[in-house]
């Protein structure tokens, strides 16, 4: 069933040049750096990408210029190469510059963390010195609640308070290092190290069925990614650590990979059009 709107359908231009339709639909979610609205047929969601960053819970926030754009088309791209390898994922396609369909999925209250290199929270907790390779990638859970600041959980916790199953718990780590290992083979193909990065995970009902799949996003705002020449950051740290621009940041990353939006170039303001 196709998605019809009675009411009149505005457009706006945005600074990337992108004309995106702006039919009222019904708005599900809002988050910090996305929104998600009513797909087009059932058992689907439209995910637009804003251009808001934030940092250490959202104490830290501004507007980046043109980091939605990069990050739909860098989300499409790792999402769209993980189905292709198997991996399934909500990604069902790009619909425009800032937005693509997903499937509707329950998401699990976890972020699942892997790390190749000792970084960020790690690094802080144990004391372990930032860029020292762990022995193997370790896989953390982290509970979703802005309010405690996502604290790190166990399998125990997540058992106990029946967030998630073991089945599931088991289904998410063998995701996640699926996910490790395609993302880290990608990027060290174009001189980058994945540090570490984040996934979330949804429940799908097929029939009797149910099943696990990465949903959310892939892009440098959840995952740590360096230069392997230069260590230079070309993630969100640069954002959270005034590193420079971080649009400059994600748009090298684009570039190497080939996804580079045709237009992603800083173009200034958006112009009013009549
Ligand atoms: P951390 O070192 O701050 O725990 O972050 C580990 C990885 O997870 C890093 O690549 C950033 C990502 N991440 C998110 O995407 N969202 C979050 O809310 C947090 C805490 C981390």
């Amino acid at each position: 069933m196709l998605y019809v709107c009675a009411t009149r359908a505005a457009s706006a231009v945005f600074p990337f040049g992108e004309r995106v339709s702006m039919a009222r639909r019904k708005k599900i979610y809002e988050g910090k750096a996305k929104i998600l609205y009513e797909g087009p047929e059932p058992g689907t969601l439209v995910q637009y990408f804003k251009d808001d960053a934030t940092a250490y819970n959202a104490e830290k926030r501004d507007v980046i210029e043109g980091k939605g754009v990069l990050n739909n088309r860098l989300s499409e791209f790792f999402m769209t190469g993980l189905n292709g390898i198997g991996v399934p994922t909500h990604f069902l396609r790009r619909l425009n510059m800032r937005e693509q369909l997903v499937r509707a999925c329950e998401i699990i209250p976890l972020e699942v963390v892997v790390r190749n290199i000792a970084a960020g929270s790690m690094s802080k907790r144990l004391g372990i010195e930032e860029g020292t390779p762990l022995p193997r990638p370790i896989v953390e859970y982290y509970f979703k609640d802005d309010k405690l600041g996502d604290p790190m959980v166990t399998e125990e916790h997540i058992a106990a308070f029946g967030w998630a199953s073991q089945q599931d718990m088991d289904d998410m780590v063998a995701l996640a290092l699926r996910v490790n290992d395609y993302m880290s083979g990608l990027m060290y193909g174009v001189g980058i190290r994945l540090v570490d990065f984040k996934i979330e995970v949804g429940r799908i009902y097929d029939g009797d069925y149910q099943r696990l799949i990465v949903a959310d996003e892939i892009s440098p705002d959840s995952c740590r990614l360096w230069d392997i020449e230069t260590g230079q950051k070309l993630d969100k740290d640069v954002f959270r650590q005034d590193l420079g621009n971080l649009t400059d940041a994600y748009t090298e990353v684009a570039r190497r990979l080939g996804v580079m939006p045709k237009q992603a170039t800083h173009l200034g303001k958006p112009k009013l059009i009549n």
